[in-house]
């Protein structure tokens, strides 16, 4: 193509050569900016937030309603969960459900059913003796039978008998469906216990049908990544191996969780005091983002008082690694007495003291309104504007 401004000076030759240069790259970049309808990737959800501790759902609103079960998500995602959590177990058919307990006893309605009376068994469970009606001596048609009732006697029962068990792919359905952008917090429970007893074709192990779970519904991406944020997630569990062996088949974020001082690990049996030396984080924090400690190891109680914090929260921030600790439950029987049977200032402490990164509640609602409360954000006071505005618009007119 002849080039039409060779007669004319060289200022303005190269002026005229910019103008074509910008109308050339505006010519390619205007098109396609506006959503098409068709694509998913431009419905509007409010993303994740990211600039305070993450508020985890601890097996749903489970405070409230009996957990694990829809109701308790839904109730949690309602309340303001960033994270709902859930704990992934296996029926003897291989479905993957939301479930804690290996065994049924305790928070589902198994005893009042005649046909599974002689379903009870002994096994050993992470190196103790345990009797009941076991998760995988049940297929996925008959656990769906049972209804689920409240672990504690002194949380409301009214739910009680009402709602069933659901599974993984059920969980995923809960937040992907959620008007905001809702993450997930699965853990990978009782692995050892779990790969031993239930059997899946081709020799594959239970990580793998909880990646491969993970991965049908979309779920990719290393922490805070596009994809991540898109549909966050943050796996977890208490043994190491199952964290090492899923890393060779997703970036997704890895949490490791980490007992009471008492309790060696499920898989390595390694003490408490060797998976938080300095090495051990310094080996893990390959594998994972953060460590999901019991709350009450990095604190030490004494006689339901407080004592001098550990160096933990410190040394893992050292190793760029979060901390997420569990469980916050707002009754007395679950409060140190320094908190003054107030669950607020037992947020604030965790908060504002220690500095911790996430927070595993069993009150979702009563995390989300310290921190709503609390918070001096920027969103929330732009948030707090426009709902001014919008109550004094009325008097404008
Ligand atoms: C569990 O019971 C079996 C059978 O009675 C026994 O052989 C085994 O040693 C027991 N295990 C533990 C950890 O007590
Ligand atoms: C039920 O809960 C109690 C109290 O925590 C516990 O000791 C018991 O082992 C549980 N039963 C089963 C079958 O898990
Ligand atoms: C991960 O994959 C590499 C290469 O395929 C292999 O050498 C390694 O053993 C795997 N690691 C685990 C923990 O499976
Ligand atoms: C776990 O380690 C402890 C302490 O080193 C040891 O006494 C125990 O026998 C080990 N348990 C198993 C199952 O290897
Ligand atoms: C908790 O209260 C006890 C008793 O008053 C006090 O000795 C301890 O220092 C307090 N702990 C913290 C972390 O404030």
């Amino acid at each position: 193509m002849a080039n039409p401004t060779s007669k004319q000076n060289p200022t303005t030759n190269s002026c005229f050569s910019l103008a074509v240069f910008l109308l050339f790259v505006i010519g390619c970049t205007a098109r396609p900016i506006y959503p098409l309808p068709s694509q998913d990737d431009y419905r509007i959800r409010q993303p994740l937030q990211t600039f305070r501790p993450y508020n985890i759902a601890h097996r749903g609103a489970n405070g409230v309603i009996p957990e694990e079960t829809r109701p308790a998500y839904l109730k949690a995602i309602e309340d303001g969960a960033d994270f709902i959590e859930t704990d992934i177990l296996s029926s003897k058919d291989g479905v993957l459900i939301c479930f804690h307990d290996v065994t049924l006893d305790n928070t589902t309605d198994i005893a009042k059913y005649k046909k599974f009376e002689n379903r009870k068994r002994t096994y050993e469970v992470e190196g103790v003796n345990r009797t009941g009606f076991f998760t995988v001596d049940f297929t996925i048609e008959e656990l769906k039978l049972l209804r689920v009732n409240q672990r504690y006697s002194f949380r409301d029962k009214q739910y009680n008998g009402k709602f069933g068990i659901i599974t993984f792919e059920e969980f995923i359905s809960i937040a992907l469906d959620a008007d905001r952008v809702v993450g997930i917090y699965p853990e990978i429970k009782n692995p050892v216990f779990i790969n031993q007893h239930v059997k899946w074709p081709n020799g594959k192990r239970f990580e793998d049908i909880f990646v491969k779970t993970l991965q049908k519904y979309g779920y990719k991406g290393s922490y805070l990544s596009k994809d991540w944020l898109k549909q966050p997630v943050f796996i977890q569990s208490f043994a190491p191996t199952s964290l090492v062996y899923i890393s060779n088949q997703t970036d997704l974020p890895k949490v490791f969780l980490i007992d009471d001082v008492t309790v060696s690990t499920q898989d390595t049996n390694q003490s408490y005091w060797e998976i938080t030396s300095d090495k051990y984080l310094n080996y893990i924090k390959n594998y994972v983002v953060g460590i999901g400690p019991w709350k009450d190891t990095i604190v030490p109680v004494a006689k339901n008082y407080l004592e001098e914090p550990s160096d933990l929260v410190a040394r893992a921030h050292a190793h760029n690694l979060q901390v997420h600790p569990y469980t916050y439950r707002n009754e007395n029987q679950f409060l140190h007495f320094n908190f003054s049977q107030d669950p607020y200032k037992e947020y604030d402490y965790w908060i504002n003291k220690i500095g911790v990164d996430g927070l595993f509640t069993d009150f979702t609602g009563s995390l989300h309104n310290f921190q709503e409360w609390t918070s001096s954000d920027t969103k929330t006071e732009s948030n707090i504007l426009h709902k001014i505005a919008l109550l004094v618009s009325p008097y404008n007119n």
